[in-house]
């Protein structure tokens, strides 16, 4: 069935780039005259009633802002039967006849939900995580570590003045891409993810052996999910001797204007989400394969699990010495 009215809406943790893509969903579904209502703060929107219409000027000046223009939430109300009834009223209120939701796989099961209850929903990948299975790529994620990789270098500096060693939490709750990607730009001795299995003394024998061919300050990544970057530092000087100190980067990871790659991409994912409503197409995702756009049905890509990418955890073992 033709879609009339698409709601769109962010969801989840926000991520530069978010506002890109709202804009693309915007400018798309306009320009082949659908109507387009903005939900606000996640799917608590659709649950409340907390909308606003979007025009062609409503989302002007937004490509380069981070955060969510649109705001966005957890919404725990929506994975309720009570909550999932006032969003359908809502949703017939409006006329909204298909959604967009930008976010993460939690959002994607709200959408499929969604979509099981008649109003079909395409999701688009925006976590900084880069932890969703069916894409390559998540909007937000070149942003933060962007972010990440200026911050640690900054690091360096006291790092090399001071002969220490820096100990960098980076963001990643379940996953270490963000990790794996910073550490490698930034020359870290060792990358810590939850993926794969360390064992701290490897970590102390790598900066004996490099401190015999004259290094003298070390920058170790982490990710969030490892934990304990507190215990982990102080292990770390006393077992080398080395002074050393932990960092969290923490939420601004988060914000900031979105890079080229991440404007480009959710501009491209909008479009395509929009593509696929007015064809009447919904419970699916829009992703990035080899470079391409592509789609998966919500239930199938929420089933699919990301390969972690070992040649590359490889490659920054093997040169950061
Ligand atoms: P993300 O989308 O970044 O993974 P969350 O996991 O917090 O973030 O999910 C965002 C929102 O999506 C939740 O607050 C909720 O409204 C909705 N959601 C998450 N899981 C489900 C689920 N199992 N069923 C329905 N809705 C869900
Ligand atoms: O999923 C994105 C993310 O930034 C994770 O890396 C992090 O663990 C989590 O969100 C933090 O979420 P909150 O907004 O609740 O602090």
């Amino acid at each position: 069935m033709e879609v009339k009215t698409i709601g769109v809406l962010t969801s989840g943790g926000d991520a530069p780039g978010m506002n890109a893509a709202v804009r693309s969903v915007v400018r798309s579904a306009l320009a082949k005259g659908m109507k387009v209502v903005g939900i606000k703060r996640g799917y608590n929107g659709l649950i409340n009633n907390d909308v606003v219409e979007m025009d062609l000027r409503s989302v002007s000046d937004i490509i380069h802002r981070g955060g969510t223009i649109l705001y966005t939430a957890r919404s725990p109300e929506f994975k309720t039967e009570e909550g999932m009834s006032k969003a359908l009223k809502t949703c017939k209120e409006l006329g909204i006849d298909g959604c967009v939701v930008v976010g993460g796989d939690g959002s994607y099961r709200g959408a499929r939900d969604l979509s099981l209850h008649g109003i079909p929903c395409v999701g688009i990948p925006g976590t900084i995580d880069n932890d969703i299975s069916c894409t390559d790529y998540t909007i937000g994620f070149d942003s933060a570590m962007n972010t990440a990789m200026e911050m640690v270098d900054k690091l360096r500096d006291t790092a090399q003045s001071h002969e220490r060693c820096t100990v960098v939490e980076v963001m990643g709750r379940h996953a270490g891409h963000l990790a794996l990607q910073t550490g490698i730009a930034v020359g870290a001795t060792a990358v810590l993810v939850p993926e794969v299995e360390f064992d701290i003394n490897d970590v102390v024998a790598k900066m004996k052996k490099t401190q015999l061919s004259g290094k003298k300050h070390f920058i170790i990544v982490v990710a969030e999910g490892i934990g304990g970057v507190d215990e982990f530092t102080k292990k770390i000087e006393e077992l080398t001797g080395i002074e050393s100190r932990a960092t969290v980067l923490g939420h601004v990871q988060r914000g900031g204007n979105p890079t080229v790659r991440d404007r480009v991409i959710a501009s491209q994912m909008g479009f395509a989400a929009v593509e696929l409503l007015s064809k009447g197409i919904g419970n699916r995702v829009v992703a990035l394969r080899d470079s391409e756009i592509v789609d998966f049905d919500i239930y199938e890509a929420l089933q699919m699990k990301k390969p972690f990418n070992m040649e590359l955890y490889k490659i920054a073992n093997e040169i950061s010495i």
